[in-house]
């Protein structure tokens, strides 16, 4: 069950479509949006804070809050200052917890007023994203340096084609990575996603 705030948030197609679109997902149902994202939920097992590398608009950290039972406090990052704006307006009560940084930048986290090491990171792994590339492989581990120990970071991998999302995987596992868990939406979707723990 929605709180009355996500509730309010989502209660016309107008809204919604306006959501999604900050968070790049094509859609005015939020029903096809819950589908797609909500599995990402069991990946989170501890509260605490969690930085969304590219987080758009930041709808996909307030969703998180609504799937699952542990409390958490957002921070994100973006290098679109628009959705950043957007994020910031979402959370109008950590509005500083959000910036615009690239993920090519994280050791300025701190200088953007963020905490430098978070109990989860999540990053939706961009299509163009190739982990056989060592510098992809370098901002991964960087990426992994800004975890808490005893933290998670959490790759979501949303290839429309479920193969393509697995060969991901079995990159990082070539190359010395291989996840603590993964997990995929439901047997007819095609969605990943994998964790390391710390
Ligand atoms: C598909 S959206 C993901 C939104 C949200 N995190 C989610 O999972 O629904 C990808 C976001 O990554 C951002 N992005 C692309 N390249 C980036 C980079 N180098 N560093 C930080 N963010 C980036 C884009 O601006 C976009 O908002």
């Amino acid at each position: 069950m929605y709180s009355q705030d996500f509730q309010n948030l989502i209660s016309t197609s107008d809204k919604i479509l306006s959501l999604l679109e900050g968070s790049s997902f094509h859609s005015d149902d939020f029903l096809v949006w819950e589908v797609a994202r909500k599995f990402i939920s069991q990946a989170v097992t501890h509260s605490g804070t969690i930085l969304d590398i590219g987080c758009g608009n930041g709808f996909l950290l307030r969703c998180l809050q609504e799937w699952q039972n542990y409390p958490l406090i957002p921070y994100g990052i973006d290098t679109n200052s628009e959705f950043i704006g957007k994020a910031k307006l979402l959370f109008p009560n950590q509005s500083q917890n959000f910036a615009v940084l690239s993920i090519e930048n994280l050791d300025k986290l701190v200088s953007a007023g963020l905490p430098d090491k978070y109990d989860l990171i999540y990053w939706n792994v961009w299509d163009n994203w190739d982990f056989d590339s060592d510098r992809h492989l370098e901002i991964l581990k960087d990426v992994m340096s800004h975890v808490r120990p005893g933290g998670r970071l959490i790759l979501g991998l949303y290839y429309t084609e479920s193969q393509y999302n697995l060969e991901k995987v079995n990159q990082l596992k070539s190359h010395g990575f291989p996840p603590d868990g993964m997990t995929k939406n439901s047997p007819d979707k095609w969605e990943i996603v994998c964790w390391f723990d710390k």
